[in-house]
Parts: C-alpha cells; structure tokens; sequence
C-alpha cells in the first residue's frame, strides 16, 4: 500500500521521485503527488493527481520551475480514510509542513478535535493532514522536537516524509509499523518504502529503525533515537539483480515472474540443503524449535495462507503433530490457546501484512515460538518473530503472488521433512530421497512452464465465463483455492474452490450447463474420489478442465480438457499444478485486456487491517 520516496541531492528530484513512484506502483495505488523546493528557497510546490503516476508526471511538466529542484517528496496513495480525489491525495501541508504518510492513525478523530478546538480544521478528509496540522502546531523552529511532540499522540502506524518550507533540502523521516528504507550515495540521500526504488542508484540500503528521526540532506543521513542519540544503523547489500525488478522483455511481470520459478526454489532451497538433507543451521533456526512442540498454527493471508494450508498437510503427514491454519485476521481476535509448546509459523511475502504481524505480536505474548517465512530482507515481521527463514524469490513486482507462492511451499516441505526428522519420524534416508524429489519436481515445473500455447488456449472457454469452480481435495484443494484466488484477482471473474467431496453438500446446484470446472486430481489415493465428483458435475452440464498426473487413463467423455503433468511423485505435483493456475489467471486476465499486474483495489502489501 502507498508508496514513499523522498529525495535530496544533486539531481532533479523531480524526475527521480517520478521513477521512483514508477517503480513502487506495484504496491497499488489510486491517487499520487509530490512536493519539492522550487529552487533552494522556502518555496514549497506540490502537485497532486487522481489516478496512475504517468498523470502526475504530465502535470509536473506544466510547472515552469526557475531551477532544478533537488529535493522532495512523493507518494503514491491507496485510500483508506476519505475517498479518491485529488484534495485527499498526498502531501498534505498544513503552515510550514509538508508531508506524506503511509499507515493509519488510529486517533485522528481525537486529534482533529483537540486541532479544532485551536481553530486548526482540515480541508481533506484523511488521518494523514492531522498529522500534518499537529506537527507544525508544535513546530517552532526545531524540526524534531515537533515530530516527537506529534508523534507521542499518534495511535497506530505511520511512515512519514516531513519538509518544513524554512528547511530547504532537508527532508525528515519516521516510522512505526510501516516499512523504511534509507540509501545514500554519490546522487545524494534517498527515502523510500521499497528499495526497488532507489535500486537504479544504490543496492546499499539500511531499514531505518522504528520511532527514530531520520534527517536527510544531500550528503547527509543521520538518524537519532527520540533521545537526540545519533544511531549508526547497519548496511544490506540487495542480492538480486537490478534487471530482477525490471520487466525484461515480458508482457508482464506477472509472467516474468511465473517463469522465475524455478530458479527462485533453487535459491531458497539450496543453502537449506547440508550433506543431502534439510538443515536451517545457516538461517541460525535451532533444532529445539521443534522439539516438544504440542501443535503448530500457520497464519498468514491470502496466497500466503494456501501456502500454509500445504504446509499443514505436509507436516501433519511426516511428523504427525496437529497443525492448524489460521487466516491472520481472524487469528488476532480469536483467543487462541497458544503455551510455549505452540509453533507458530507465520508466512509472509511482503513481511508486512497488517494482520500476520499482529498475529505474530499476539503468538509472542501468549508464549508461543514464532517463525516466520518472509521474502522481505530486514522487513517487520521477519525482524518480530524469533526466527525467520527467508524465500529467495527477489522482489515480487505483480500484485499477484506466483514465485513467492511457491518458494513458500518448497519451504514448507523443508519445514515438514526438518521437523519429521528431528522428531524421529523420518530417517536420513528418507529426508535425502524427499529432498531429491524436491530437485527433481523443479525440472518438472520446468517443463509445465512450456505448456503455455496449451493453457491459453484453454483460456479462451474461460475468459467469457461469469462464474469458474476449482476442485480438488487434499494437497488438491490447497492447489484449487489458490487457482480461485488467482483468477478472481486479476480477470474478476466469480471463482470459488471446492473440497471435491463438499460440491454437492450445496454448491453443485450452481453448475449448470458450460460452467467452467477445473478439478485437480493429482493424489493417487483419492484420485477415484476426484473422478466421482468430476462425474457429478460433468453429468449438470458442466465444461471440464481434469488436471491429472501421467499415465492416467482418463474416458475422453468426463472432459473437454485433459491436461496432463509429467511423471512424477505425487507429493511434489503443486509446484507443477501451481504453474498451470497461474497460466490459466494470467491467459485469462490478458484475454480480458486486463491490468494484469495491477488489479484494481489491490495493493502490494496489506498494512491496514
Ligand atoms: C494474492 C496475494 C495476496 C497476498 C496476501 C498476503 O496474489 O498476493 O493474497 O498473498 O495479501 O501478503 P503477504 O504474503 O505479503 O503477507
């Protein structure tokens, strides 16, 4: 959600916040503007736009500064408190402050109050101009004694970029519960939400530390606890390529990434893998993690929360220790019985998910061990949890998760063989023949990866449905709610998936004639179950896609489609059926001549509730 840059140095901020807003669009948006010193002077201009980042930069050209500007401040904003339009857009200003802000202020009602009764009244609707209005009622000359007096009376969580129009070219910064990076370099000192966004600069960046003011000029990054202490804080190095966030010559990020995927396992999995065997010695997770452990409770949102709902049946297959899944924003307010024999994993791609990390927060307080899986270097809940395993997918640019959904998984299964193995309910040997299943199925993915002309073909029944259904049951219904989840989000068509067996405990009375049905059958076990409810729904009408293992005789009358995986080991089949429904999204949304990487209402990173 809203997108941050802020910017001092020897360039024109004006064309770097532009790019640097470009390159934080995936975390999704409505509305962007900007705010810069027109020319070294208190003269303070913003301009703001409803709409995508390109209007904001065709607006910008109108303005005739006399000078480069070189520092400023820009935002791209995902309305939450007041709706779309350009007043409620940021920066806000309100006397000499300017600011932008990501997060919510919980207490603005209260704030806006106090503010009123001073005769101070805002002219949008949003938390983010109280923010503004109470730290300039504080300001009187000293910048950082206003931000601490304003942010002791802020509730809830806030990433700002400050400019006073007495303070030309400097710019101040800070945040709680929301993410912030820092860079400097030879161009001058940089800001940001992402470090997508300063990548074409830097790929040296520090997360700036919780409640702790950061002042930027241009060759200058200081950052002091509220006690006036300077804090010195530590470098990270990104360690992907600057071309991983670029589109490099796809349509889309979104396929971009569905067909980094394969290498994205790899990278995860290959330091985890000591001498043939599942090992997170070098992530510093002890073994008496999970050790003793009564159950396990995975929480996590949306794709995150399928990943998790494979990882439930994997670990409760090999260790044999309950495990439940918890949807993050149910979790936080359930009560949970949770004791110190409690393992709570928690996945995240972004690391910042509102709810994961409050689920996280709560796990802690009642005692329980927390992992997280995140992709995000340095982000808050990996920083929150006790220990953390991290994806390797490399920044993630399409709303819609593909590679980090699966590198989730391969994970997962080392998680399930590592705990199995400790508990002694795997041999070494058994664990090195499941971790060469792992290697082996990446092949396989691979070749899934080339049914791309099958898949879109198939795409074209399905892009003019009004309502498609994903069956499967086991590892398959894991598989089939993902499927849903991917098509709805980026072609908004009506999907639902179903446990094969539950279709007809309600649902079924909804297929009818061409209804697109999608059924996973890929476990050998419970492969003829599947089939039973492929042939109830075939028998209303319904137009079958059967995705089977190789070597599945299949009567050609039960489908329209048979889409046939390689021959492998049933257990590793989601990596291959987790590329056949994102194709089967992708071709869809792109049929519908869709914003495919950047669906509407969604954001990137979830950082309200
Ligand atoms: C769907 C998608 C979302 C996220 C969810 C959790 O494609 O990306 O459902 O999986 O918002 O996000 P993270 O993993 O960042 O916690």
């Amino acid at each position: 959600m809203c997108g941050i840059i802020g910017y001092t140095g020897n360039l024109d901020a004006r064309q770097i916040i532009i790019n640097g807003l470009l390159t934080l669009e995936y975390r999704g948006y409505d509305s962007a503007g900007i705010a810069f010193f027109s020319n070294g002077t208190s003269d303070v201009v913003t301009i703001k736009t409803t709409g995508k980042v390109n209007n904001l930069a065709e607006k910008l050209k109108k303005n005739n500064a006399d000078s480069t500007p070189v520092c400023g401040i820009g935002h791209t904003r995902w309305a939450t408190h007041g709706g779309v339009s350009e007043t409620n857009s940021h920066p806000h200003s309100c006397g000499n402050v300017t600011l932008i802000h990501n997060g919510i202020i919980e207490n603005y009602h209260e704030l806006a109050n106090m503010l009123s009764e001073k005769g101070i009244f805002p002219v949008s609707q949003t938390d983010s101009e109280i923010a503004a209005m109470l730290i300039n009622y504080y300001y009187e000359g000293d910048a950082c004694k206003a931000i601490r007096k304003a942010i002791n009376m802020l509730e809830g969580s806030y990433a700002f970029c400050i400019i006073f129009s007495d303070k030309p070219g400097v710019i101040y910064s800070i945040r709680k519960n929301s993410p912030l990076i820092g860079a400097i370099c030879d161009e001058g000192a940089f800001v940001a939400s992402d470090v997508v966004a300063v990548i074409d600069y830097t790929k040296e960046y520090f997360i700036l530390p919780e409640d702790h003011i950061a002042i930027l000029t241009a060759d200058s990054f200081k950052i002091y606890d509220l006690h006036g202490k300077e804090v010195i804080p530590d470098v990270m190095r990104v360690n992907w390529d600057i071309a991983a966030a670029k589109k490099g010559g796809y349509e889309h990020f979104m396929l971009k990434e569905i067909h980094e995927q394969p290498e994205a396992i790899t990278k995860t999995i290959s330091p985890r893998i000591i001498g043939g065997l599942p090992d997170f010695s070098n992530d510093n997770v002890p073994d008496e993690l999970f050790k003793g452990i009564s159950n396990i409770v995975i929480t996590a949102c949306g794709t995150a929360m399928h990943a998790g709902m494979f990882g439930r049946t994997m670990i409760e297959r090999y260790s044999r220790i309950p495990v439940s899944v918890e949807i993050a924003s149910e979790f936080r307010y359930s009560d949970p019985i949770l004791s110190e024999k409690t393992l709570v994993i928690a996945i995240s791609q972004s690391g910042e998910t509102a709810d994961t990390l409050a689920a996280v927060r709560l796990a802690k307080s009642c005692g329980a061990r927390t992992l997280s899986v995140v992709n995000v270097k340095g982000s808050i809940i990996a920083n929150e949890s006790d220990y953390v395993l991290y994806t390797h997918a490399g920044p993630e640019i399409s709303v819609a998760s593909t590679k980090a959904y699966v590198v989730q998984l391969s994970l997962m299964y080392l998680i399930a063989y590592r705990i199995a193995m400790i508990n002694n309910k795997l041999s070494c040997e058994e664990a090195k023949d499941k971790v060469n299943g792992i290697i082996t199925a990446v092949n396989n993915m691979k070749k899934v990866l080339k049914m791309d002309e099958e898949l879109y073909l198939i795409t074209n029944k399905l892009a003019k449905a009004e309502d498609i259904f994903y069956l499967g049951r086991g590892l398959d219904y894991a598989i089939a709610c993902e499927g849903s989840l991917k098509l709805k989000e980026i072609s908004y068509i009506h999907a639902e998936a179903y446990a094969a067996g539950e279709l007809k405990h309600g649902t079924i009375s909804l297929i009818t004639d061409n209804v697109p049905v999608i059924a996973f059958a890929t476990q050998e076990h419970i492969y003829q179950k599947v089939i039973s409810n492929v042939v109830e729904v075939r028998s209303r009408g319904a137009y079958v896609i059967l995705v089977t293992s190789a070597g599945k005789h299949v009567d050609t009358t039960l489908c329209d489609h048979h889409i046939v995986l390689p021959r492998m080991d049933e257990e590793f089949t989601p990596f291959c059926t987790a590329v056949i429904l994102q194709y089967l999204a992708y071709y869809t949304a792109v049929r519908r001549n869709l914003n495919v990487d950047q669906p509407r209402n969604l954001a990137k990173s979830v950082t309200v509730e």
